[in-house]
């Protein structure tokens, strides 16, 4: 078999076999396979796309490239949950403690930000000595003692993906339905769990720029992930704006500790009860969906979903007094106030630009070796639907550089304000069972 020859088939729109795919992710990772080859037929797929059934072989190919976690021998069902990633997303940090507050095994593999969208993984570490890189064993070992592990993927975890992944960043051939939907199944089928929710976003600040796109990714990973006997179900949520209010990694975990005292702001709270009750659902501790909300709503109001997210950081080496309170995080050295130059409604707030602008503030990296600064953010005083009045604050943002001009133009530039109020539309716009 010549790596040439697939290239020339999928360039014609042919379909592939399991064999030819299979010949191209193992030589994507002995080397046999250039990256010159590698990248033609990405464009390739690209432009010709997969099927169901050629997604799934190479997502199985991928998700066999390296180890593929055993939690067999944890009694339960293991849930995880994955976001296709944007602005704001913090969702983990208070979602899965509160599913695990009712027993539920989290077993949850997690990324960093990159560009505009922020990563789980950094905003943990924004609560100090946490360390999210835990061997398989002591992995497993958590989330059997305290029902609940977020962490860092190990290198062996599907190194076909690492390696594709960042081809695909330089090939501008991220965007295909087929080679993600391959690369987000693939790392999830390799961490074990018996049963995902995939919180597929859509908008301005999501890969998937409208609902139907986000339908045919989010209902592709189901199939794949039904091949392959787990309960994996979708819930296509808007990126439109960012979730909540706070952009920036310490801001986010505070939004997060928040939300599980009660005080989250509405469209995250929405995501929170909705997801959690499908999770509790998928974990067989509710019946149904009206059920799940309801043990969500009371897990917040008893303090149990925050018991466990100080259990979670305690676990991981993190200092959990930051829980209790969250003024212990540090501040930056620098606050500037966005402010309406006329009065009406916010229309709309381009997360693409508040991401971004958070990033040069510090808050995210433009290139995977850059530090993190944990107090930089943005804070959005007005959401999508608000009134508000000329010279009114929009948005605050925090960083520990003076000279942000670029950054506070870009927030300035992401609201539009209409004279009337927009149509409001759910957060959820779909949730995807079979
Ligand atoms: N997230 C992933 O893990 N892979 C993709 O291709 C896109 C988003």
């Amino acid at each position: 078999m010549r790596m040439v020859d697939i290239i020339e088939r999928k360039k014609e729109g042919k379909k592939l076999t399991e064999e030819e795919i299979s010949f191209f992710v193992k030589g994507i990772v002995d080397g046999s396979v250039p990256d010159y080859q590698a990248s033609a037929f990405l464009m390739a797929v690209v432009f010709r796309g997969m099927d169901e059934e050629e997604t799934s072989y190479l997502t199985k190919w991928m998700m066999n490239s390296g180890d593929v976690l055993d939690l067999s021998d944890i009694p339960g069902i293991k849930l995880d949950k994955h976001s296709t990633g944007g602005v704001g997303d913090k969702t983990s940090l208070s979602l899965m403690p509160l599913v695990a507050s009712f027993g539920c095994k989290v077993a949850k593999m997690s990324g960093r930000g990159l560009g505009h969208t922020g990563g789980t993984l950094d905003k943990m570490e924004s609560v100090p000595g946490t360390n999210v890189y835990l061997s398989e064993e002591a992995f497993k070992k958590q989330v059997r003692d305290i029902g609940i592990a977020i962490a860092g993927q190990t290198s062996e975890i599907d190194p076909a993906d690492k390696k594709l992944y960042a081809l695909r960043d330089v090939t501008s051939t991220v965007e295909s339905i087929p080679l993600i939907a391959s690369s987000i199944m693939s790392k999830k089928l390799a961490s074990g769990s018996d049963a995902i929710l995939l919180d597929v976003k859509y908008g301005k600040g999501a890969f998937m720029k409208d609902v139907p796109s986000a339908r045919a990714l989010a209902t592709l990973m189901i199939k794949i992930g039904r091949r392959l006997g787990k309960d994996v179900r979708a819930i296509i949520s808007g990126m439109e704006e960012p979730l909540g209010k706070a952009v920036g990694n310490a801001l986010e975990v505070k939004e997060a500790i928040a939300t599980l005292r009660g005080e989250g702001p509405s469209d995250f709270v929405e995501l929170i009860e909705n997801a959690g009750a499908i999770l509790l659902n998928q974990g067989q501790v509710a019946k149904d969906l009206e059920e799940g909300k309801k043990l969500i709503r009371e897990a917040i109001n008893s303090g149990q979903g925050l018991a466990k997210l100080k259990e979670l950081f305690a676990a991981e080496g993190g200092d959990a007094s930051y829980i209790d309170h969250p003024e212990k995080f540090p501040t930056a050295a620098y606050e500037f106030e966005i402010r309406a130059k006329e009065g009406g409604f916010v229309e709309e707030i381009d997360s693409l630009s508040i991401g971004h602008a958070a990033m040069l503030l510090g808050a995210g990296r433009s290139r995977a070796e850059d530090n993190i600064d944990f107090a930089a953010g943005i804070y959005l005083e007005k959401k999508v639907g608000d009134e508000v009045a000329p010279g009114e604050v929009l948005a605050r943002a925090y960083s520990n550089k003076e000279a942000v001009k670029e950054a506070l133009a870009e927030i300035e530039g992401a609201y539009v304000i209409a004279s009337e109020q927009p149509p409001l539309l759910p957060l959820i716009r779909e949730y995807i069972e079979a």
